[in-house]
């Protein structure tokens, strides 16, 4: 898989260089480019916003340099997504759903956010990470990239994509390691037993218990 993200602010994106999708990269499950939007703007100021039309605060992203910088790019049978917080909101089934394209082209707006026409122009779906708004778009393009990456297969365990929060609408239960006793606190002796139709239905009925607190609309 393939994935384009353009930005203006490509040195933003320093955390996609780190641990599982560093990982995924060099064994080749995934390519991951950071294009600058200012490398396809023209001299001699590599201007790429304006005002907006019709008046009001900030600036607009213009359509030339990312009109420019995606018709650099674009394969038939790419998909394009335009980061905002107008758009439909991210979630586990959406990223597994992307996990499955060969190649997927990112927008990461800024300022005010981006011309409508280049939106429109290339049918793009706009996603947003959730309802409040950042400053820019790479934020939300990393957390949608890792969010993809991790469900490519091989890249990490199937099981532990199985049973994560999410799978089955519901959240995960909890997790304990070594040690078995910390600071007079025991882990469940269940999970001690090595009984393991016993530790999966505890787990489960965790599961449960954890979702209707927290995330009764999971459920529904
Ligand atoms: C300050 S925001 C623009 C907000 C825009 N004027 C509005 O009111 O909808 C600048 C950029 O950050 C990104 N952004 C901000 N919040 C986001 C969110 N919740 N999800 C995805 N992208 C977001 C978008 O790319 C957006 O173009």
């Amino acid at each position: 898989m393939k994935i384009d993200i353009l930005s203006l602010f490509p040195e933003m994106f320093a955390p996609l260089k780190e641990s599982i999708i560093k990982r995924a990269v060099e064994n080749k499950k995934v390519e991951i480019n950071i294009i600058n939007i200012r490398d396809f703007a023209s001299p001699p100021h590599y201007k790429c916003d304006d005002e907006p039309f019709g008046g009001g605060a900030g600036m607009v992203m213009m359509c030339e340099p990312i009109y420019k910088a995606i018709e650099s790019i674009k394969t038939v049978d790419c998909k394009i997504f335009y980061m905002s917080p107008r758009g439909k909101k991210f979630s586990q089934q959406i990223a597994r759903e992307m996990s499955k394209f060969n190649h997927i082209i990112i927008l990461c707006g800024h300022y005010e956010g981006v011309d409508q026409r280049v939106i429109d122009m290339y049918n793009m779906e706009e996603l947003s990470i959730g309802d409040y708004v950042l400053t820019g778009g790479e934020l939300p393009a990393m957390v949608v990239t890792d969010a993809i990456v991790r469900l490519i297969p091989e890249v990490i365990t199937p099981e532990s994509i199985v049973e994560e929060s999410f799978s089955d609408n519901l959240l995960e239960y909890n997790q304990y390691t070594r040690p078995a006793v910390f600071k007079n606190m025991a882990v469940p002796d269940i999970l001690l037993s090595g009984n393991h139709k016993k530790i999966e239905e505890f787990r489960k009925s965790q599961s449960l218990e954890i979702t209707k607190k927290n995330r009764p609309d999971l459920l529904k």
